[in-house]
Order: C-alpha cells, then sequence, then structure tokens
C-alpha cells in the first residue's frame, strides 16, 4: 500500500546496495498481515520502511508494533507520515520510529518541503548524502569535518520561505488542537462512509474502521477520471488516478479509482455534496 515515495528510493537503494526487496502481505480487509509480518521482518531485515496511514485505502497502520518488531530484531525502521501527521496528534517521542518524514503541502503548508526526522544518535553516526554550503565545520585542501545536527543534512541554502511558511501551517493547526482535528476528520470520514455505502453498486476500498480521511472508491462500468470531471462540474473536488500506488492498484485488481478525502475545511453539507454529484454523475454516464 505504499506510495511510490516510499517504494522506489528502497528499489534504488537495493540495487546499489545488493539487499532484497521483501512486502508485507495486505489483507483483503486492506489491512496489513502482522502474522506474515513477524514472519519477515527478521535478523536479515535492515530497514522496514511502512506508511502509517494510506493514500489510497485510509488504513491506519499498526506502526507501534512495527518499531517493536523492526527494533527486536535490530532493524530501523522508517514510517512515511505524509497522510497521518496533517490528520493526528503523533507523539514521536512515544512512538520511538529512527525515521519520520512528512510534506508540508499535505497539511495547509506550501509544496516543495517537508520534514525527515532522525533519530540524533544515528544521524550522527551518518556520513552526509549531500554537501554544499552550511554542512561543513572545517574545510582543507584534502578532506572536511562537518557541522553539528541538522546543519550536516541541509546543504546548501535552504528552502527559507518554504521553512516559515511551514511553520505557520503548524502553529495554525496547534492553534486548532491535533486531537481536534483528529477528532473532526474521523467524524466527516465515518459520515462520508456511511452515506457512501448507502449507494448501490458503489465499491469502496479499505478498511471500514481505524481509518484516515480519504475513501477511494469506484463504480463499476465508470472511468474514475469521468466520474472526477463530472463531480468537478458541480463542485466537487476529487482525486482519480492511480494515486502514485501502481503496485496498490494492481492488487485491488483496477487501473484508478476516485477518491475523497476530508480535512478540516470541510463540512458534512460538503459530503451531502459529493454524494449527490455521485448520484447525478451515474445518471448522466449509466
Ligand atoms: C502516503 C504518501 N507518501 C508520500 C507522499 C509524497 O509526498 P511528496 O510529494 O511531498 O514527496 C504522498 C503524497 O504525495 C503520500 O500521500
Amino acid at each position: 500500500m505504499e506510495h511510490h515515495a516510499n517504494l522506489v528510493p528502497w528499489q534504488l537503494v537495493a540495487k546499489s546496495v545488493g539487499a532484497e526487496l521483501r512486502f508485507i502481505p495486505i489483507k483483503s480487509d486492506g489491512t496489513l498481515d502482522l502474522v506474515e509480518a513477524r514472519k519477515l521482518i527478521d535478523s536479515k531485515t535492515a530497514l522496514v520502511a511502512v506508511t502509517h496511514s494510506s493514500n489510497v485505502l485510509g488504513t491506519i497502520n499498526p506502526v507501534g508494533e512495527l518499531v517493536q518488531l523492526a527494533h527486536k530484531v535490530g532493524a530501523r525502521i522508517l514510517i512515511d507520515g505524509a497522510q497521518s501527521v496533517p490528520h493526528m496528534p503523533i507523539n514521536l517521542r512515544e512512538l520511538n520510529p529512527d525515521f519520520y518524514a512528512f510534506s508540508a503541502h499535505k497539511m495547509l503548508g506550501p509544496t516543495g518541503i517537508g520534514v525527515l526526522y532522525g533519530n540524533p544518535e544515528i544521524l550522527n553516526d551518518m556520513e552526509p548524502y549531500m554537501t554544499g554550503g552550511e554542512m561543513i565545520r572545517e574545510v582543507f585542501l584534502d578532506h572536511a569535518t562537518w557541522n553539528s545536527l541538522p546543519h550536516k543534512f541541509e546543504a546548501g541554502t535552504p528552502a527559507i520561505a518554504e521553512a516559515v511558511s511551514l511553520t505557520a501551517a503548524v502553529k495554525y493547526l496547534e492553534a486548532i488542537g491535533m486531537d481536534r482535528i483528529a477528532q473532526y476528520d474521523h467524524h466527516l470520514t465515518m459520515h462520508a462512509l456511511e452515506k457512501l455505502s448507502a449507494e448501490n453498486d458503489l465499491e469502496i476500498y479499505g478498511p471500514r474502521t481505524q481509518r484516515g480521511a480519504v475513501i477511494s472508491f469506484n463504480v463499476p462500468g465508470i472511468h474514475p477520471h469521468d466520474m472526477a470531471a463530472l463531480l468537478d462540474r458541480e463542485g466537487v473536488a476529487i482525486r482519480a488516478g492511480h494515486h502514485c500506488c501502481q503496485p496498490l492498484m494492481r492488487w485491488l485488481g483496477v487501473q484508478a479509482t476516485a477518491r475523497a478525502s476530508f480535512y478540516l475545511y470541510n463540512t458534512l453539507d460538503d459530503i451531502d455534496a459529493l454524494v449527490s454529484a455521485v448520484r447525478s454523475a451515474r445518471a448522466i454516464l449509466a
């Protein structure tokens, strides 16, 4: 269920270091198969890379348990929090992952910037992967020494305007309260799930409980791009496509899905508008 962003990098790394990629299977309800995960994560595992919340299925993965499974065998774990950080409170001290990544543009912030948290002990042990201004302490003709964290990994002139905007977004979300946002998103998602499930012949992907604020669906015989175009005409913006999850599309047996997603600016009326626009699109395309 990984976004390509948390798959393709590991394909390149595996190729360059001769590592093997292994995949935790998904159960038919769209959740990870933890029985298989316990078998797959073993003494040969170097890194577990997993999404906290799926951008297609909405599945919220049991990352706490996966952190423990990884650490038990001496592996590192990286969690893709692009879909979780905007929608729920996350306590990295409690969760204790080695790496945790998220994107500003999914949390009311700007494009082109994100955050990669790394455990300082590991980061201190790592060599820089990129060179440029600010990442050095001293440079000699034949060698250089590295600046302290985080500068060691922030080579060159940073995206200053984006970082300032991301800070504003974080402060805005924190002022509202991540607990409140999580509750509200859940309320909207459950309402939408109930309404969409009542529609005939609408296939909804992903688990029914424990899910994030996205609902992917298809109507047999209607291409999701057509659905999205007609919804757009009614002022309802959804996304259609493979959502950067082509292996997951293959697993679902579809080329693409339509996907509605919700955030703190949405209302129950928006969901009613979505359901009614889906109905009119079906009537037109039938
Ligand atoms: C789960 C998930 N991971 C990773 C990404 C990639 O984020 P970015 O485009 O900021 O690299 C996205 C969204 O595009 C996502 O939904």
